[in-house]
């Protein structure tokens, strides 16, 4: 099948157009498919939660959707995944915790290029295991998206930690292939997704693991999820909310003083930028008041820190991600 968005194929803009697309992929995928059975990896992500949603009102129970849970996603994630899909949509969700395997492989690698391939390596060995414990799925779902097919031939882009196994013989099934990204919002939406997983901030396929800088430790991971939550909350509470915004923890410890006595501790950096493309990066002003309510709620309940930054860099010459 052809990898060029049809000409006549009109933009998705409202819900109406949005229900039309539906209906159509539906009745596509379910021609495509017959009685098979369908295997997605679901990250939670706007693409792949997408193709879940629209794939389970095709096929019910005949998508089976795999939950990687690699330690480095944001806190509350893979509860929602859990909750949204297994709960609200009764989707056939298998749901893997390999937490514990991530992070025994990322202990004390601190090479950034060599984190992000020990992260996809390990993702594609437990997708691939889920995959071969279920019978007669002759298909793949993949959230693959027109950027996609435009930027880098026809596959999740790069960043992406799921290259799904080469070895695995499956037809693929790719509703939103012509799709911009706006447009996979407006059919989220439609398909009634929550707005926390149709606007979603873009987030690296190796999660966390890109910014909780140098080798990875549990105490210094659970630190920068719990602080990440707090500035993303703080800054989502903003009427315009930058295009992308977290934080980051480094490596080194510096001194703090507590009950009169002096400890090392470690530092978290505020990130936001605005951006179109993320090609070029500027950061927007965000109110004092905002910053020190963030200050002072990582300061008092997450354990370890002793210090927050604020990252003024643009890109160039910074990039976005620190890794
Ligand atoms: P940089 O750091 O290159 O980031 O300025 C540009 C955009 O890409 C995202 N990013 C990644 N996304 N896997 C991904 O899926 C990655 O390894 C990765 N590294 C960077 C980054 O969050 C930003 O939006």
């Amino acid at each position: 099948m052809s990898n060029i968005r049809p000409e006549t194929m009109e933009r998705i803009t409202t819900p109406e157009l949005a229900q039309a697309f539906i209906d159509e992929q539906i009745s596509l995928v379910q021609q495509q498919v017959k009685d098979g059975k369908v295997l997605l990896a679901l990250s939670g992500g706007v693409d792949s939660s997408v193709v879940a949603a629209l794939l389970v009102k095709a096929l019910g129970k005949n998508l089976v959707c795999v939950h990687v849970n690699h330690g480095l996603l944001r806190k509350g994630e893979p509860e929602q995944v859990i909750q949204v899909f297994r709960n609200e949509m009764d989707a056939n969700l298998v749901y893997v915790d390999a937490t514990d395997r991530f992070l025994d492989a990322l202990a004390s690698v601190d090479d950034p290029e060599e984190k992000r391939k020990i992260i996809g390596k390990i993702f594609v060995d437990v997708f691939d295991e889920e995959a071969s414990k279920l019978e007669d799925i002759h298909f793949l779902a993949q959230g693959t998206i027109y950027p996609d097919i435009l930027e880098s031939d026809g596959v999740k882009a790069h960043h992406n930690v799921g290259g799904l196994p080469e070895d695995m013989e499956m037809e693929l099934v790719e509703p939103l292939k012509f799709l911009y990204k706006d447009e996979v919002r407006v059919v989220g939406k439609q398909l009634g997704l929550p707005d926390q997983m149709v606007y979603r901030q873009p987030f690296p396929g190796p999660g966390l693991g890109v910014r909780c800088v140098g080798a990875i430790t549990r105490d210094r991971l659970e630190a920068l999820r719990e602080a990440d939550a707090i500035v993303r909350e703080e800054i989502g509470k903003l009427p315009e909310t930058p295009w992308q915004y977290f934080c980051v923890i480094p490596d080194f410890e510096s001194t703090g003083i507590k009950d009169g006595k002096r400890y090392m501790g470690w530092s978290v950096i505020i990130r936001a930028v605005d951006t179109v493309d993320a090609v070029t990066a500027t950061v927007p002003e965000i109110p004092f008041s905002t910053l020190t309510t963030i200050r002072d709620r990582i300061i008092g309940n997450v354990d370890g820190v002793n210090r927050v930054l604020w990252d003024l860099s643009e890109k160039p010459i910074s990039t976005i991600e620190y890794e």
